[in-house]
């Protein structure tokens, strides 16, 4: 499968779908001590300002998974600019794996690469950006309710009409607080950016996974190692996820060879983005 750059511009579909200027764009999604972004609203979400990233999370006691999944709501375009300046000059990175994907023979015709937790989906959206008119796979993504889902899939639903990527089929998986994705057909690579932190339970994500892998699939994820500490208050980094990273990544070991980087490498640097074929 031959990879081609194509010129959308990491701003083109926020500028679209927000009504602002790169520019604008490129503040709302730049990080800042305790800023307070005015984010405009969309079709999808309302427009929120005046708040710091921690403002929101407070603006409710999130003791609960539904309340915690609400502050992906409630944030409203927040990470929709984060995460695209944050992947704007990581473009290249996403084409390095996926040229990587294919010179392994992990991207094939007819295969199935989901994006979990994808957020704006950065590493899809590059794939859709440059892959062959002609390819033919299943493209799912999988976030919770959030601004950042919708515009994810206007985004990749916009370059498959303007590229007319006729034989992509793109799916998209809501996950909601007591059900994990199911997935209609096996997975043949699976990436896993910058979400484990997140989720109430990498164990449980995990296990999910695997039973809808094929085996040779490939499996790519980081997971920030944050210290347990009992004194610790909840945030969108879950107390519950830090102290399963262990037993998370025993079920990985488990289950998958590691391909990238070396043990050694790995256990120097905990937070290094890993690269897995499931046994
Ligand atoms: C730091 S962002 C990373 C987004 C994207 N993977 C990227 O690389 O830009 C964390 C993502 O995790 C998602 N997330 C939060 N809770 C989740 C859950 N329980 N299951 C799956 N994803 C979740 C958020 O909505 C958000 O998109």
């Amino acid at each position: 499968m031959e990879l081609k750059l194509w010129s959308f511009e990491w701003f083109t579909h926020l500028c679209e779908y927000y009504n602002v200027s790169p520019e604008e764009a490129l503040l709302l999604g730049t990080r800042a001590d305790g800023r307070k972004p005015n984010l405009p609203g969309s079709i999808s979400c309302k427009s929120v300002s005046d708040k710091t990233y921690e403002d929101i999370w407070d603006e409710k006691e999130r003791k609960d998974t539904q309340s915690v999944f609400d502050f992906y709501k409630d944030q409203g375009s927040w990470s929709v600019f984060r995460q695209c300046v944050r992947h704007k000059d990581m473009e290249k990175y996403h084409l390095d794996i996926m040229t990587g994907l294919t010179q392994t023979g992990a991207l094939f015709q007819n295969m199935h690469i989901c994006e979990y937790g994808a957020g704006v989906a950065p590493f899809l959206t590059t794939l859709m950006k440059c892959i062959d008119t002609n390819a033919k796979m299943t493209v799912t993504i999988t976030d919770v309710q959030s601004e950042h889902f919708e515009f994810a899939k206007y985004r990749l639903n916009d370059i498959k009409e303007k590229r007319c990527l006729d034989g992509i089929d793109l799916i998209f998986e809501e996950i909601l607080p007591e059900k994990l994705p199911e997935f209609n057909k096996k997975l043949n690579v699976v990436l896993c950016f910058e979400v484990l932190e997140h989720v109430p339970s990498p164990v449980a994500v995990i296990n999910n996974m695997i039973d809808r892998m094929e085996k040779g699939a490939v499996y790519i994820e980081n997971f920030i190692k944050h210290e347990v500490n009992e004194k610790d208050v909840d945030g969108p980094d879950r107390l519950s996820a830090r102290k399963e990273r262990e037993a998370y990544y025993e079920v990985v070991n488990n289950n998958f060879n590691l391909l990238f980087p070396t043990k050694e490498q790995s256990e120097v640097n905990p937070n290094i983005t890993r690269i897995w074929t499931k046994k």
